[in-house]
């Protein structure tokens, strides 16, 4: 890869894609993804286990809350928790233009266990956007299991998406340009890097943004590293709670006719939570 202009900015000069300027970009630089088939899984997966009324659902990382409006749209009763403000209050806003009013929380997801309120409360539990590969989340896909544990009643389900080896390489050979409602322009070239001693793709994100104004200004976004994963490791992490978790389907599109294949780059689990399942844990 050519040397990047990235290397000599310092860390404080970089900012998060998900907080300030870069936050008003997201849908726009996320527009590839199919939103609406995504929450039809959720849906169908209802469906095929007799859909009863009133289904709670809780999207961690919600993000922009893009699922979370197709899911309220579908009839579930939604929360959806992000870190970011800016991107709850960009969720917000679309609230004020759709029709359904899901909940948003400004929340650290790790943050929830310490909520008796989310105890046992949810039939559903999402992590989906392929923020699991998020290497700092990765990381910490153990912490994210308890914590679904924790939030999900009795056979409640946990969804959540990862892409395997390196699936997702973003890197653009001509810059991105994209132009908010608000008429903001941002002009985004993005670069991608194999870290092989960490197994991350390490990416950079380099943004020019007009304001409207006329005048650009030069954002760097911090190099949000990816976790190269095999299919095997996130089995083996869930195989420390088979007590607690059964894997009900295993896929590769968001479709429950889409069944995992070796070799295949996007991998979205459905777990189910077992039937006391916390008194196991609680007791052993
Ligand atoms: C890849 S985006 C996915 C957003 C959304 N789910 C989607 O599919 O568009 C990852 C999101 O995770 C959020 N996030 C990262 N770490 C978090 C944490 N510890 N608690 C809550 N949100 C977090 C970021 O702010 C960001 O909005």
């Amino acid at each position: 890869m050519e040397a990047s202009i990235l290397n000599k900015v310092f860390a404080e000069e970089k900012i998060s894609k998900y907080d300030g300027l870069l936050a008003h970009f997201y849908d726009l630089d996320h527009q590839w993804r199919d939103y609406k088939k995504q929450t039809y899984l959720i849906k169908s997966l209802f469906v095929s286990q007799g859909l009863k009324q009133k289904i709670k659902i809780l999207e961690l990382c919600c993000g922009s809350g893009t699922h979370t409006f197709f899911l309220s749209q579908a009839g579930f009763e939604v929360l959806g928790v992000d870190s970011s403000f800016e991107m709850i209050r960009q969720a917000r806003l679309k609230k004020e233009k759709e029709k359904v009013f899901p909940l948003f929380k400004q929340r650290d997801i790790f943050s929830l266990q310490d909520d008796s309120s989310f105890h046992h409360h949810f039939d559903c539990a999402l992590l989906l956007g392929w923020t699991l590969s998020i290497q700092s989340l990765y990381e910490r896909f153990t912490k994210i299991l308890e914590l679904a544990r924790f939030v999900l009643k009795e056979n409640g389900f946990f969804v959540f998406d990862i892409t395997l080896n390196k699936g997702f390489n973003p890197s653009s050979s001509q810059p991105l340009i994209y132009e908010t409602q608000d008429g903001m322009r941002g002009t985004l070239q993005i670069r991608s890097k194999e870290n092989k001693v960490r197994r991350t793709m390490d990416f950079e994100y380099q943004w020019k943004i007009n304001k409207g104004d006329g005048k650009s200004e030069q954002f760097f976004s911090v190099n949000e590293a990816l976790a190269i994963v095999e299919r095997d490791d996130v089995l083996l992490k869930i195989s420390s709670f088979k007590d607690q978790f059964e894997i009900l389907h295993e896929l590769s599109g968001y479709s429950l006719n889409f069944l995992y294949k070796k070799g295949d780059k996007n991998l979205v689990m459905v777990l189910r939570k077992a039937l006391s399942s916390d008194v196991l844990s609680e007791t052993a």
